[in-house]
């Protein structure tokens, strides 16, 4: 390559790079795979190696993207938190392994294991008891996470057996179950929340959560793989996994030793294919020399060891005529553009249609009808279009609008400002939107109708049955029949399961009205704290940000959801079908009077409830729960990372302070 033009290749790269380490790092929503990224960030270390005099030490090249946010303390890596070197191809691997043969006089094993696809963590343990978490953040310096990793199921907060050593810090990566992440995405996309990306970014974004409470709900899992310290059981990486595994950690169970290549060779092969039945994503093999003795002899580059390799596999991608783009309209009148391809076979299934993301992302691929395209199934359950094959474009192919009005009613599309998606603003007059909220409002976590689904609600709004989800409730039996997919015992069937969730609790009422960003959990907090419709509907922003986890953003949703006239006709609509619009009364029955007199605070984060389920079991115990501390205060239950102010405060009043395990054993005495 010709000077000037290295020069341009160089900055070029450079740019893009910064900018995908912020889409990556700090906004969660990268735009493209891992393996793309490494593609472009080798071709730029292979040309500032071949042209030294380019060097600049702000390139991306030089520093490994950073975790790190202002919310959480940051703590300096003990051992600093390496990478791994990347081979993409058996010819790299049998480099690796020459680099050993030559480096070692003596006979090594390998030992392989999955490259698991999520957040690196580093776990110490003291005194057999889990002491702190942090992220890999820069490698030097991470954040402590330490609540929200205490509420993984499987990391264990005290170790079983004696024989480990009295302080040592264990390595893994966290990550989240590709069912849980469906899971989370599907509620996402019901209250309007933008879906994630992948399980490895819903993970990223979850352990940086400030409320534990949510963390844990969201089952995250987590696979240690490294153990670091000074009186290691052995001198053995494989035997020291197997040691930590009679501890009580959860270490891959498909870790292998291999005696040669062809044997590491085998394994990689072998879990191309296996892999993909495991529930959870992996890009990768890891192969490392298993001696601790030889891994020393081997050491370290600047930011990776010597002695290990991830060999990475090529994320599945086909290429496939794109033929036309239909843009979709949710409930939320969020607009996607989803492709429609030719007919392809990509990782065992039949691809004929893929996501596009959004307008940018089309702009950005350039991507035009009639193109060849390529797909890509990474760790998204949709497939992806990743690029255009620029060899194959022809003179016909067409851009692709992305169009100004909404598809379904006309209305002109708009992009809030930090929005990557178009919206449809008719919100009361557009019909998916209309047929979303009503088919929202009868799921199972909602008022759960089963008589009713997505087809009978189209049928019932096509036919001007129904305009809102409350007109369910006028429904008649001889309306229904005169409907084709109705017959006597249908219709029956239909008025009964809508009879029926007239007991369905507030809770779940409040969650099926839905307001926007109001998910499940949250709704359940509402309604313990408000008790009633009315009272949310006259809350100020102010007091509907009290409730835990309600901020800005929730409580002014809820405000505008409020001051809308159709929304207060809907609620008065509902009010005269019989729905549970607030708590009744044996939801908030008594338990004991054990708190009876005393007036109590709670502070910071708890581990077995959230802070509304806390207020109401002080409130059902007879207590009173306000929100300050004062000379009258009886107690304050602490929790994790509680605020010093408060602590200091109640300390100078005395009051009496004690912990979530405390006030169980009050209330439970
Ligand atoms: S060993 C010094 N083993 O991949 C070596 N890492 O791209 C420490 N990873 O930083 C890492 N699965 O976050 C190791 N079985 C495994 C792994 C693994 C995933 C992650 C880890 C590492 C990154 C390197």
């Amino acid at each position: 390559m010709e000077r000037q033009n290295a020069l341009d290749r160089i900055k070029f790269l450079r740019n893009e790079l910064h900018r995908h380490n912020y889409l990556y790092y700090v906004k969660a929503q990268p735009e493209i795979s891992d393996y793309d990224y490494d593609l472009l960030l080798r071709e730029l270390i292979e040309l500032e190696r071949q042209y030294p005099e380019f060097d600049d030490p702000n390139s991306p090249s030089r520093r490994v993207g950073s975790d790190i946010s202002k919310e959480f303390i940051q703590v300096r890596h003990r051992y600093p938190m390496l990478s791994l070197a990347n081979a993409y191809s058996f010819g790299e691997l049998a480099d690796f392994d020459s680099r050993i043969r030559k480096a070692l006089p003596e006979p090594y094993e390998y030992v392989c294991e999955l490259k698991f696809d999520g957040v690196a963590i580093g776990l110490t343990y003291k005194g057999g008891k889990l002491v702190q978490a942090v992220t890999r953040g820069d490698g030097t310096a991470g954040d402590d996470v330490t609540a929200n990793v205490r509420t993984i199921r499987t990391i264990p907060l005290e170790l079983h057996g004696h024989d480990f050593p009295d302080e040592f810090e264990i390595r893994g990566e966290i990550f989240m179950p590709r069912q849980v992440f469906e899971e989370l995405n599907r509620e996402r996309e019901e209250i309007g929340e933008t879906p994630f990306a992948n399980p490895r970014n819903a993970a990223a974004g979850t352990l940086k959560l400030l409320n534990s409470a949510e963390v844990a709900r969201r089952k995250l899992d987590c696979i240690l793989y490294f153990l670091l310290g000074e009186n290691l059981p052995t001198d053995y990486h494989y035997q020291n996994m197997l040691k930590a595994k009679e501890w009580g950690f959860r270490v891959s169970e498909h870790m292998t030793l291999c005696n040669n290549l062809t044997e590491v060779q085998k394994f990689i092969e072998h879990w191309d294919h296996a892999r993909k039945k495991l529930p959870f994503d992996t890009d990768g093999v890891v192969v490392k020399v298993n001696s601790y003795r030889q891994q020393n002899l081997l050491g370290l580059t600047a930011k990776t060891p010597r002695w290990a390799v991830a060999f990475k596999y090529k994320p599945e991608r086909v290429s496939t005529e794109l033929l036309s783009v239909d843009f979709q309209v949710g409930r939320t009148g969020a607009v996607t553009p989803v492709a429609n391809l030719r007919l392809v076979k990509l990782a065992g299934t039949t691809v004929k249609r893929a996501s596009l993301h959004n307008a940018d992302q089309i702009q950005l691929l350039d991507i035009r009808i009639g193109d060849w395209v390529f797909v890509e199934k990474g760790g998204e359950i949709i497939p992806k279009i990743v690029g255009v094959d620029q060899s194959k474009r022809s003179l016909f192919s067409k851009p692709v609008d992305f169009p100004i009005v909404c598809p379904e009613c006309g209305t002109s599309l708009v992009r809030p400002e930090g929005e990557a998606r178009h919206f449809c603003p008719n919100q009361y007059g557009c019909p998916p939107q209309i047929k979303g909220r009503i088919e929202h409002f009868i799921s199972r976590k909602a008022l759960n109708i089963d008589g009713l689904g997505e087809e009978t609600v189209a049928l019932l709004y096509d036919n001007n049955l129904i305009r809102d989800a409350a007109d369910l409730y006028t429904l008649t039996r001889e309306q229904l029949l005169q409907l084709e997919r109705f017959a006597e015992k249908s219709a029956d069937n239909a008025i009964k399961s809508i009879e029926k969730s007239k007991a369905v609790p507030f809770a779940r009422v409040l969650y099926g009205i839905g307001i926007r960003y109001v998910g499940e959990t949250t709704a359940k907090k509402l309604a313990q704290h408000f008790r009633s419709i009315d009272s949310i509907a006259s809350a100020t922003m102010e007091q509907l940000m009290e409730v835990e986890d309600v901020g800005e953003r929730i409580a002014l949703s809820i405000i505008e959801f409020f001051s809308n006239e159709i929304n207060r006709e809907l609620i008065q609509k509902f009010k005269a079908s019989g729905v549970q619009l607030s708590v009744r009364d044996e939801e908030i029955a008594i338990i004991s009077d054990k708190l009876k007199g005393l007036t109590v605070v709670i502070s910071g984060t708890f581990s077995r409830i959230s802070r509304e389920e806390l207020k109401d079991l002080i409130t059902r115990h007879g207590g009173k729960n306000v929100s300050s501390i004062s000379s009258s205060t009886s107690l304050l239950v602490a929790g994790e990372n509680m605020g010093p102010a408060k602590l200091e405060k109640a300390t100078k009043l005395g009051v009496k302070i004690i912990s979530e395990d405390e006030f169980f054993d009050l209330i439970e005495q």
